[in-house]
């Protein structure tokens, strides 16, 4: 085989064969395939688009590019949730213990990644003591006696993705919705997961502005998940506005916590509440969609959720006493109100700018080794469609910068990321479609 050929092939719309995709796959990931060959390709697939069985053949051998984890020593089906970005994410937080109360393994590897504020580990870390080091032994036991494990990626799991998407990144080439969708399969897949549930965003602060893209972006990865025999659910939801109103690490803890007791903000309550209606369907214990919400509904509310939130905390050294007492969170020195700067309604709010907003504050990574301060971060008190007055806070910045001028920038900020209006603005949908 000839690289050249592949490439020629692929940018007169032809169709590789999965022969052919492995050997490009593993040439790039083992160094005899240049940089400049793939970048080619991956432009011709830009272009030409794949069918959805190649796509599924590169979702594979991006997989087997590397470690894959073997779950099969935990008994039941492991249903897996992704959400594909999204600022101040905080569901699998509240969702991780919500379906592992209602019965179903989560045994999740999370990386630490780069961005507005950190991973799920990252947040993890915010509770004392909270350790997210294990064995694989010790992961896979701790699944099979409280049903729950979320610990850091070890490992080298698939490396061809890494690598690829790295070079998408300088070569124009990242927004192709196979190469997108194959390479989020491809980590779901390498990561265990019998049956995988995606939330993805749509709007500004979203990977896809659009929801026609969202909803292409989905039907890929359900027919991915459909051709290699993991059964795969997308829901569509909104990200023209920050989901819940913490952005921040140990923030996001403590409005986990707040959901997982009953008393969260609705839509990030109900958003939870479905995802994980989803995935116990997914796993098989119950008959319908609505006897899975009605389930997890009644985990929530009994505070059987919140329990098994608590449990999960002590197996990996967590301070558990957190679940009741939010201040052993660590906390920042300083909270700052924004106030609004005229009358009337928010008409948008532009969740990306924040999660920006939230970095500056020390919340997220903008390099790989950057620490992040685990205290800091900002608390929205508004939403879209609500009423506000000048002067009324529209957020709180949670801080522990002492310079004032700087304070003052991150504030203008924050502002700058909210529209207003003088009519009324309806509140905006909180999920679009359902794609399975
Ligand atoms: N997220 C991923 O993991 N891969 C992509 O290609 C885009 C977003
Ligand atoms: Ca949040």
């Amino acid at each position: 085989m000839r690289t050249v050929d592949l490439i020629h092939k692929k940018r007169n719309g032809g169709e590789l064969s999965n022969e052919e995709i492995g050997w490009l796959i593993e040439g790039y990931v083992q160094g005899t395939i240049p940089d400049y060959q793939i970048s080619a390709w991956a432009m011709a697939i830009y272009f030409q688009g794949m069918s959805a069985r190649e796509t599924a053949d590169l979702t594979l051998a991006m997989a087997a590019s590397g470690d894959q984890v073997d779950l099969s020593p935990i008994p039941g089906i492991k249903v897996d949730k992704h959400s594909t970005g999204g600022v101040g994410d905080t569901t699998t937080l509240i969702v991780a213990p919500l379906v592992a109360a209602a019965g179903v393994p989560v045994a999740k590897m999370s990386g630490r990644g780069l961005g507005h504020t950190g991973g799920t580990v990252d947040k993890l870390e915010a509770i004392p003591g909270f350790q997210v080091e294990r064995s694989t032994d010790q992961f896979l036991q701790q699944v099979r006696d409280i049903g729950i494990a979320v610990v850091g990626q070890s490992g080298n799991l698939t490396p061809a993705d890494k690598k690829l998407y790295g070079l998408r990144d300088v070569t124009a080439t990242v927004d192709s919705i196979p190469l997108i969708a194959s390479s989020i399969m491809s980590k779901k897949i390498a990561s265990g997961a019998d049956r995988i549930v995606l939330d993805v965003k749509t709007g500004k602060g979203a990977f896809m502005k659009t929801l026609e893209d969202s909803v292409a972006l989905a039907q890929a990865m359900v027919a991915i998940g459909t051709e290699v025999g993991r059964e795969t659910v997308a829901v569509i939801t909104n990200m023209d506005e920050p989901l819940g109103p913490s952005i921040g690490n140990a923030l996001e803890v403590q409005e986990a916590l707040d959901t997982l007791r009953g008393e969260g903000p609705a839509e990030l309550t109900q958003l939870c509440l479905e995802l994980a209606a989803h995935m116990v369907l997914l796993g098989g214990l119950a008959a319908t969609y609505e006897r899975a919400l009605q389930q997890v509904t009644e985990l929530l509310h009994s505070g059987a959720a919140l329990a098994k939130f608590k449990q999960f905390i002590v197996a990996q050294e967590g301070d558990g006493a957190v679940a009741d007492e939010p201040g052993r969170l660590p906390q920042a020195a300083y909270r700052v109100a924004v106030p609004a700067p005229q009358d009337g309604y928010i008409a948008a709010i532009d969740a990306e700018s924040l999660g920006v907003t939230a970095m500056m504050l020390g919340a997220g990574r903008a390099t790989k080794e950057d620490q992040i301060d685990l205290a800091v971060g900002l608390k929205l008190t508004k939403r879209v469609g609500d009423r506000v007055r000048a002067g009324e806070p529209l957020a709180e910045l949670y801080t522990n910068r002492i310079d004032a001028e700087e304070t003052d920038r991150i504030k203008e900020r924050t502002v700058s990321a909210f529209g207003f209006s003088e009519q009324f603005v309806e509140p905006l949908k909180l999920m679009y479609a359902v794609v399975t």
